[in-house]
């Protein structure tokens, strides 16, 4: 596994593995890797020649007084994670080989809509973050196969749309949540919780199995729905930010006749914040 740091090493790689036309497969992550970043990575590795995952914690998507200062940078232990994985290059550059004009007056990549709604109300500029470094790291490691995870279901929605709208020759390819066994979707923000908060952190994810419960038996409303999920959740101990019931492809307000629906939940748990989904197929 070759770790590099730079982006002149990672575009020779790259150089000539497609010269000798390999496939390339790729997992951006922040680090801080855990099992749900595992799953991403076997899917990846059974996809393409070539597996690259890359470790950056990308400044430009988190919003003023977020957690960007604390956000736990593991890098080392990462990399001796990730030598017993199929991995064949891991690609951890530093702020200023992404942004080597800083971070202020950067280029910014935008995807209108579906940016705004959700997590986009509540972390302005959020997605843009995302879409802008998610687009770097493609250009440069020039992937066939990207790989992300379901538990953060709109961002993949808007990274699809970005590889669409931009017409980037990239599969985008999204793999299950991967939850501990008592529920939580694993996330490296875990990690914030205290012993109790991580207790109470469980009703998220039963919040969203009763609720895909009731969509599917049909007897009330999604207004209903909603609001019952957001009052078994204050009731824990929750700052609910949203709970909302769209559709699974582009997070409209699902019509009538809308059968494949996602249920999506964002939620502070003290000074932790966690997000979570379930998809509820009706037809
Ligand atoms: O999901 C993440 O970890 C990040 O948003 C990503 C895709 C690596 C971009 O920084």
């Amino acid at each position: 596994m070759d770790v590099i740091f730079d982006l002149k090493s990672l575009r020779e790689k790259i150089y000539f593995w497609k010269k000798d036309g390999l496939s390339i497969s790729f997992v951006p992550t922040m680090g801080n890797l855990h099992a749900g970043h595992l799953s991403l990575i076997s899917g990846a590795s059974e996809k393409a020649d070539k597996t690259v995952v890359s470790i950056f914690v990308n400044p430009i998507q988190f919003g003023h007084g977020e957690d960007y200062e604390k956000y736990p940078s593991t890098l080392d232990h990462d990399l001796s994670k990730l030598s017993d994985e199929s991995v064949d290059m891991v690609f951890a550059p530093n702020l200023n080989e992404l942004y080597p004009g800083g971070i202020e007056s950067d280029t910014r990549v935008t995807i209108p809509a579906l940016s705004e709604t959700l997590c986009g109300e509540f972390r302005p500029g959020h997605f843009s973050g995302v879409a802008t470094v998610v687009m770097k790291l493609f250009n440069n490691v020039q992937p066939d196969f990207a790989f992300f995870g379901e538990k953060d279901f709109q961002q993949i929605l808007v990274i699809r749309r970005m590889v669409e709208d931009l017409l980037l020759p990239i599969e985008v390819v999204s793999m299950p949540i991967v939850r501990e066994i008592d529920g939580l979707a694993m996330s490296s923000r875990n990690s914030y919780l205290s012993e109790f908060e991580r207790a109470c952190s469980v009703e998220i994810y039963s919040v969203l199995v009763q609720a895909a419960e009731a969509l599917k038996e049909g007897f009330k409303s999604i207004n209903e729905i909603e609001n019952q999920s957001v009052s078994s959740l204050v009731q824990k101990g929750f700052e609910v930010e949203y709970c909302s019931v769209r559709h699974s492809t582009d997070l409209a307000v699902p019509a009538v006749d809308n059968k494949s629906l996602v249920i999506l939940i964002a939620a502070w748990l003290g000074d932790t914040r966690l997000i979570d989904n379930i998809r509820v197929n009706l037809a």
